[in-house]
Order: C-alpha cells, then sequence, then structure tokens
C-alpha cells in the first residue's frame, strides 16, 4: 500500500481547493491511500525554533516523513502560492540536512474561481518544489479556473469535464509514482 500525502494550500471554510482535494482523496486505486497533511496550524517558522521545535512542526515533519509522494492543492494569492504552504515547505525543510520532503514524487494541481487557473501559483510552487527535491509530475499540468461551474452549493464536485480531468491526472501521478 501507498500512501500519497495530500497539502490543502487553503486554509478557509469551504475552500474551493478542498473540495477538489476531497473529490480526489475519494477516488484512490487499490493499492492506494491518501492521507491529509494539515498545514493551518503551524506556527510562523522561525530558525530559532529549530533547536527545540514545537510539537505541531514534529507532527508535520513525521507526516511528510510517514508518506510516498505530495499531492498539492494551491489556492492562487496575487500570483503566487498562499503565505500557508510557504511556511508549510520552510518547515518540512528544515532542521538543516533534514528535508523531509526530499526525494519523493509530487504533483501541483492550481485551482481558482478566476480564467487563469491560479497558473502563478502552480509554477511558482513547482520552482520551490525542485529545490526541495520533490520530483514533480510534468504533464498534464492541472490549472483548474472557473472551478465555481463545477461546483454544487453544498461545495461537491459535479461537473462531469472536471471530473473526468481529475481522474485522468490522477492516473497519470499514479504512473509516475510507480516510476519511484
Ligand atoms: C485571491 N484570489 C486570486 N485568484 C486568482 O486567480 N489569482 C490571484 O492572484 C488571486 N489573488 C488573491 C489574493 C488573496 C489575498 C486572496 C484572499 C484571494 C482569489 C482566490 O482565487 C479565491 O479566494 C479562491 O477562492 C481561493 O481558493 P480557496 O480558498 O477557495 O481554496
Amino acid at each position: 500500500m501507498k500512501t500519497i500525502g495530500i497539502i490543502v494550500g487553503s486554509t478557509r471554510k469551504g475552500s474551493f481547493n478542498r473540495s477538489l482535494a476531497e473529490y480526489v482523496a475519494g477516488q484512490a486505486p487499490e493499492g492506494y491511500a491518501f492521507k491529509f497533511i494539515d498545514i493551518a496550524d503551524l506556527p510562523l517558522y522561525n530558525q530559532d525554533l529549530d533547536a527545540d521545535s514545537p510539537a505541531s512542526y514534529t507532527t508535520f515533519r513525521d507526516a511528510l516523513k510517514s508518506v510516498d509522494a505530495f499531492l498539492f492543492f494551491t489556492p492562487e494569492h496575487n500570483r503566487s502560492y498562499p503565505a500557508a504552504i510557504k511556511n508549510a515547505l520552510d518547515v518540512g525543510s528544515r532542521p538543516y540536512g533534514e528535508n523531509a520532503w526530499s526525494g519523493k514524487p509530487g504533483a501541483v494541481i492550481s485551482v481558482s474561481p478566476g480564467a487563469i487557473g491560479g497558473f502563478g501559483a502552480n509554477h511558482h510552487l513547482r520552482q520551490v518544489l525542485a529545490f526541495l527535491n520533490v520530483y514533480v509530475l510534468q504533464q498534464p499540468e492541472a490549472y483548474v479556473g472557473g472551478v465555481m461551474g463545477s461546483l454544487n452549493d453544498a461545495g461537491e464536485v459535479v461537473g462531469d469535464s472536471l471530473k473526468g480531468f481529475l481522474n485522468d491526472f490522477l492516473k497519470a501521478f499514479i504512473d509516475w509514482i510507480e516510476k519511484f
């Protein structure tokens, strides 16, 4: 059994990113499981904390180490990914020499109500993941724009086109993970 850690970059109730993450989490193929790794309660990273890390840092780093791959769902904030994700990347990358992200496959899905589908967020995140030695799936890319048109009032993914896209993306990501 392989486990894919899901990181959702939005901390708000009713998040569209979380809606898509929950849909994908319900599509695990045989031999795979998903685990949500929460980033909302991580204190802002401060290098002074490396010597005596808060329990939330340790729990988070252990969660990263416990999974086989990472799947990010990111909103776009001002043409980049949100600070909550950057904080999580930094916390997971330290103390120096103990980068918990390193050496595992990953993938990025950006989600926005806007037309560009979080392109800026997606590529900024890929840049940092490359440095952290996460092997990011190159193709297909996933920029989900106009997302509200594919969700119902309860925030569930109901659009067949989006469902099909997410299912195909997940298949490609599983193929990618199997290469490692
Ligand atoms: C946004 N939003 C936004 N959308 C976008 O497509 N490009 C952008 O650059 C921004 N910038 C931005 C900045 C800030 C501070 C906020 C709060 C929002 C809108 C954003 O896509 C929208 O709030 C989504 O609903 C966020 O995703 P979740 O929270 O629904 O998952």
